[in-house]
């Protein structure tokens, strides 16, 4: 089997962990086209791995010492996105007080990773087709142009082809990149690699945090294999990290399923619910009005731990998830004490 023969394939299930069929003819896919100078067009959903297979087939590939560069083309506006790509002159345009080369000329000899390509903007579509065909590029305010010998790799989560249908992106440039496609099948179709996953996730997570390798038992790894996974890979990573610091107990797992997102419990307890969040003994001897504030709370840091654990400490994003403004997000972060307990790991990756 070529499998056994190849070093190759050693280095890729160490990073590439996954033996659904589908994973492994995608393996055997990087192996073949990683020789290769082949543009490819690499899809699937958030968190299914997409920069991690373009970052393994630059490793596997001849280019490995030379640099790989990732643009993410959905982060910037249009103008930005051009001088970030092909760079500038000095004096190009005010403010260019000094020459500054772009991501193709910082890949040049290795690879660049085309990130989110859909969200390339028409005009800059043309200008990338010009640069993909001739293998050339002219930064701005200069009257030459540069020879670049960079191998091209795109990732998307859109439907590329339903997008050059509905004139959204253009088709040559389509086909230009798409000479060949890498699909990653979402989680959910492939639920034997769970498995795998949790085990490759938990050995990462322990060593990192020198914690003792957290065991998942039965019952959970079966909600595991029911639950969707709408975030991926991502999403069953980030999951385990928060089981392996926070704590697996109890009922950790018992918000999951395909109606709600993945919840983080803090201090492995429950979420509060209406009549039943404290602990009865302490009840009695406490103001109606005081067990109210605590159980409100507790409720309150735990959404609010959940939704920057799902942002990674993005708190307009977490504010938005939360409905509340950016400014009440704030004043509850300080007041209940949330970044001095939790930030090490919301921060995180
Ligand atoms: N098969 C896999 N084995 C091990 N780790 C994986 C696998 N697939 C994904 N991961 C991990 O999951 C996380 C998300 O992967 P990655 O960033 O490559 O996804 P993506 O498809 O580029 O997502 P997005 O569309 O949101 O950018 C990364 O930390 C990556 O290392
Ligand atoms: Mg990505």
């Amino acid at each position: 089997m070529e499998e056994f023969r190849n070093p190759d394939y050693k280095e890729l299930n160490n990073t590439i962990v996954g033996q659904a069929p589908t994973m492994i003819q995608i393996k055997r896919n990087i192996v073949r086209l990683s020789k290769s100078d082949v543009t490819i067009l690499i899809s699937g959903e958030s968190g299914t791995g997409k920069e991690l297979v373009a970052r393994t087939i630059h490793k596997l590939s001849p280019r490995t010492d030379q640099p790989f560069i990732k643009i993410n083309s959905a982060a910037l506006p249009t103008n930005l996105l051009e001088s970030e790509l092909f760079g500038f002159e000095k004096g190009a345009f005010t403010g260019a007080f000094q020459k500054k080369p772009g991501k193709f000329e910082l890949a040049d000899s290795g690879t660049i990773l085309l990130d989110e390509i859909s969200e390339i903007p028409l005009p800059m579509q043309a200008k990338l087709l010009q640069v993909l065909q001739d293998n050339e590029f002219s930064s701005l305010g200069s009257i030459t142009d540069t020879k670049i010998d960079t191998r091209v790799l795109a990732a998307t989560n859109a439907n590329l082809s339903e997008m050059v249908c509905e004139g959204r992106f253009r088709s040559d440039l389509y086909y230009r990149l798409n000479v060949v496609s890498i699909h990653i099948p979402p989680l959910r179709a492939r639920k034997e690699d769970i498995g795998l996953l949790c085990q490759h996730f938990l050995k990462i997570y322990a060593a990192r945090h020198g914690r003792d390798h957290t065991l998942i038992n039965k019952r959970t790894m079966e909600q595991f294999y029911q639950y969707s996974w709408p975030g991926n890979v991502r999403e069953l990573q980030n999951f385990i990290q928060g089981i392996t610091v926070l704590g697996d107990r109890e009922g950790l797992y018992e918000k999951m399923g395909n109606n709600g997102p993945v919840s983080v419990f803090l201090n492995g307890q429950r979420a509060a619910r209406p009549g039943s969040t404290v602990a009865s003994g302490s009840v009695t001897r406490r103001s109606l009005k005081k067990v109210c504030k605590e159980a409100t709370r507790k409720a309150e840091t735990e959404a609010i731990v959940n939704a920057l654990f799902h942002t990674r400490w993005n708190r307009r994003k977490a504010a938005a998830l939360l409905k509340v403004s950016y400014k009440a997000v704030l004043n509850k972060i300080k007041e209940y004490g949330i970044e001095a307990r939790y930030g090490e790991l919301l921060k995180k990756e």
